[in-house]
């Protein structure tokens, strides 16, 4: 089985700070913390921060933190990777250091996402994360949520998470979100989380669907939906119940570009008794994708 227990963090570069600031307090109901250099990070729970947003002048996803166990869980995955010829480098101490954790490597999938495996990351239990909005988020052994990457590559993203990584399969989804164009989603988890990582095998240039934060009661699927649109934010899908993982969410655009899903009520996996299973449809009801504005 893995070394990776959780999705830890995630790390983008924005272009518009203040519209992601007001995104994030307003609608997600995750706090915003300030820094010196002028990004902002985004807490959801104990972890000092889950979310860098990398103030610039344009939008990108920068990386992507797994988390594991210990020092001898990450030295396991080095290992694995050096037996696989899989180049990785050891996180500087000041690379540590910015990500506030004790240690950390980094190396590349098969379409050049950044990832990084850590372990130890900072608590703040002296400074408790308060939602703007009193939400309260399900993360713990869960991880911080799901991103759904866009596969360039899919057949070989699909062997590097499971086979090298240790993700196992949870389903697939066979659709056409966008009629006349087929695809198939692969569903991976690495704990109770159905999923902590999907690939799409979309053909656009982003690299990033989206990105998925659950909470622990539906009136605030509710109450952020309401906020979203007071605010006039893009919903890309509508409210719906998500075929495979049973989430009850709704998606909207985020300042970058990429969606936010945003849920409750998702299933967990025992391992003991799953079993991979295949759906043809995203939803079990709703969910109807709307395209973006033309700007
Ligand atoms: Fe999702």
């Amino acid at each position: 089985m893995s070394e990776i227990k959780a999705l830890g963090y995630l790390g983008f570069s924005i272009a518009d700070k203040e519209a992601w600031r007001d995104y994030a307090e307003n609608i997600l109901g995750v706090s915003v913390d300030d820094h010196d250099n002028g990004d902002m990070s985004l807490r959801v729970d104990s972890y000092a921060w889950r979310i860098k947003l990398k103030n610039s002048d344009h939008n990108n996803l920068d990386y992507v933190g797994w988390e594991v166990s210990d020092k001898q869980d990450l030295e396991g995955l080095k290992s694995r990777l050096h037996e696989h010829s899989i180049a990785f480098e050891v996180g500087s101490d000041e690379l540590a250091k910015s990500r506030q954790v004790k240690e950390l490597i980094v190396f590349y999938d098969p379409d050049g996402t950044r990832c990084e495996a850590f372990y130890g990351p900072l608590q703040l239990t002296n400074k408790p994360f308060v939602s703007p909005k009193g939400f309260r988020f399900i993360t713990g052994e869960q991880g911080l949520g799901h991103i759904v990457l866009i596969s360039k590559d899919h057949a070989a993203q699909e062997a590097f998470y499971t086979q090298l990584l240790g993700f196992k399969v949870s389903d697939y989804i066979n659709t056409e979100i966008v009629p006349g164009k087929p695809l198939s989603i692969s569903f991976l988890r690495c704990n109770g989380r159905h999923h902590s990582l999907a690939l799409a095998p979309v053909p656009i240039p982003a690299k990033v669907a989206h990105i998925m934060l659950q909470v622990d009661n539906v009136d605030d699927v509710g109450r952020a939906m309401d906020a979203a649109e007071k605010a006039g934010t893009h919903f890309s899908f509508t409210l719906g119940r998500h075929s495979n993982d049973e989430m009850l969410s709704f998606y909207t655009m985020s300042p970058s570009g990429f969606d936010v899903e945003f849920g409750w009520g998702a299933i967990e996996v025992n391992d003991d008794s799953w079993h991979v299973k295949v759906h043809h449809t995203n939803s079990a009801w709703g969910h109807k994708f709307q395209r973006p504005p033309r700007k």
